[in-house]
């Protein structure tokens, strides 16, 4: 069971708290990690599979393939799960299913973006406090790990207490506290003397969080934590910009951080979308300087990893996983996919007169970057003089289906898909086959096909 006491974390950051994150994290120093928000409903459409060739636990999204959680052994017993909930059952069916694969699980109480707002979650708890307790009771009560949550401040330490002694009768191990109020933001001043206040009052462990515009190198922890007078002190910007903070050696330069990061995305194969956005937020302002902006020009890992004279690295670890079977991240087929009864409804009362059509569903696991069936044929229709296809993508309630003019003629799939990109790619996909730039049997290695 894991202790919150004298403890140095990562906060739970949305795209940044992947897994080679969190890895580089603990490598540094840094004691737990917390995962980003996952929600609730999303990761129960994900089905736990043990990855042999990464050794890795994936969390893989049946409705497309996507890695929705990544864990490994080596953070077994120190990456939290931050939870996105307003609902008590839903929070307990997701924490049953990854029981046995973290050290805790935490609510995110303190999210105040629109999305969270609107569906309950995040902040919106901390406005209705019976139900933000009664999910952690729920938790608290049936599960084996420990539970914490994750707040932000009222304005006064009053108001603020009042609500953490409430959630700690809950029995949580610990609670994480933002210090600032739902209508602050980043640069406002970070409101030390109410942490200080609650963590004086209150029996459990409190995590001080908020700091990071004051910590500028490792010794700076310190500060904020006897400023707040906290046991523990987590960071999210101060990591996200230069993970190294958790040395208590000292912060390496950038350029070490960033090749020690894309290091582990390689070896965990992590997408490339999320490597550059996580080297990004590293770069900065240097993004604008003759190599950043090579940088951001970069597709896939291997073209990133190459400004960090890593291509070789990459190359060699991706040839060796394709060798081993690992065909870019999870292969799925569409026989793993959700039924597609209500799509088929849905496609019926939509008249395709004129239209070439074929079930194809696009699957992005499938595809890396510079493979996806739009970049191909623009580049095709490039080459050979055509003016680029059009798009026009209907919507009917949550799903979405696109036809594609292109040389006078009109692709769709009347595979109903769940995101206007996704429809885009399957039309794409469709045109490629007629114009015979993919075969049959192609479409079928990706898995695309639809019977
Ligand atoms: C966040 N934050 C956040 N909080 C949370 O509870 N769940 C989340 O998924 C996220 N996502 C997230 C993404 C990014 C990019 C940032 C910068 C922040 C808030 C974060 O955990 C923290 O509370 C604040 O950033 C304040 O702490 P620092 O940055 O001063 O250490």
């Amino acid at each position: 069971m894991i202790s919150y006491e004298n403890k140095l974390i990562l906060a739970p950051m949305v795209r940044v708290g992947t897994l080679p994150m969190r890895l580089l994290a603990l490598k540094y120093g840094a004691d737990l990690v917390y995962t980003e928000e996952l929600i609730d409903w999303k990761f129960l459409r994900s089905k736990r599979r043990n990855n042999d060739i990464l050794k890795t636990v994936d969390y893989v999204d049946q409705t497309d393939g996507t890695i929705v959680f990544r864990t490994c052994d080596t953070e077994k017993d120190k990456v939290v799960l931050q939870l996105g909930t307003c609902d008590a059952e839903r929070a307990l069916k997701v924490a049953k299913l990854v029981e046995n694969d973290v050290a805790a699980i935490d609510i995110n109480m303190g999210c105040p973006k629109e999305f969270s707002i609107k569906g309950g979650m995040g902040v919106a708890l901390m406005a209705n406090p019976e139900r933000a307790l009664s999910i952690l009771k729920t938790l608290v009560n049936n599960l084996s790990i420990p539970v914490t949550c994750k707040i932000r401040i009222f304005e006064t330490q009053e108001n603020t207490l009042k609500l953490v002694e409430l959630l700690v009768s809950s029995g949580i191990k610990a609670i994480s506290i933002h210090g600032r109020t739902r209508d602050e933001r980043p640069q406002h001043a970070v409101h030390t003397d109410i942490i200080r206040y609650v963590a004086e009052n209150v029996s459990i462990p409190v995590i001080a969080n908020g700091g990071s515009k004051e910590i500028e190198k490792h010794g700076d922890i310190y500060k904020f934590k006897e400023l707040t007078g906290c046991t523990s002190v987590m960071l999210a910007r101060a990591a996200e910009w230069n993970c190294s903070i958790f040395r208590k050696e000292g912060l390496l330069p950038i350029d070490t951080v960033i090749k020690d990061y894309l290091k582990l995305a390689v070896d965990y194969d992590n997408s490339p979308s999320n490597t550059k956005y996580c080297v990004q937020n590293i770069l900065r302002e240097l993004q604008e300087t003759p190599r950043g902006k090579q940088f951001l020009e970069c597709q896939t890992l291997e073209q990133i990893c190459a400004i960090w004279d890593l291509g070789e690295y990459c190359q060699e670890k991706q040839s060796q996983y394709q060798k081993m079977g690992i065909q870019g991240r999870w292969q799925v087929t569409p026989d793993e996919l959700e039924p597609p009864h209500k799509k088929s409804k849905v496609m019926d009362q939509i008249e395709v007169e004129g239209i070439t059509q074929m079930k194809v569903c696009f699957i992005r696991a499938n595809f890396n970057d510079l493979n996806l069936p739009k970049v191909r044929l623009h580049e095709w229709a490039g080459k050979n003089g055509h003016k680029l296809p059009t798009y026009d993508t209907q919507q009917v309630e949550k799903l979405f289906r696109t036809i594609l003019t292109f040389n006078g003629k009109k692709y769709t799939s009347s595979f109903w898909e769940k995101n206007k990109k996704f429809a885009e790619q399957g039309a794409a996909l469709v045109c490629l086959f007629h114009l015979g730039l993919t075969t049959e049997d192609e479409l079928k290695k990706v898995g695309s096909i639809m019977k």
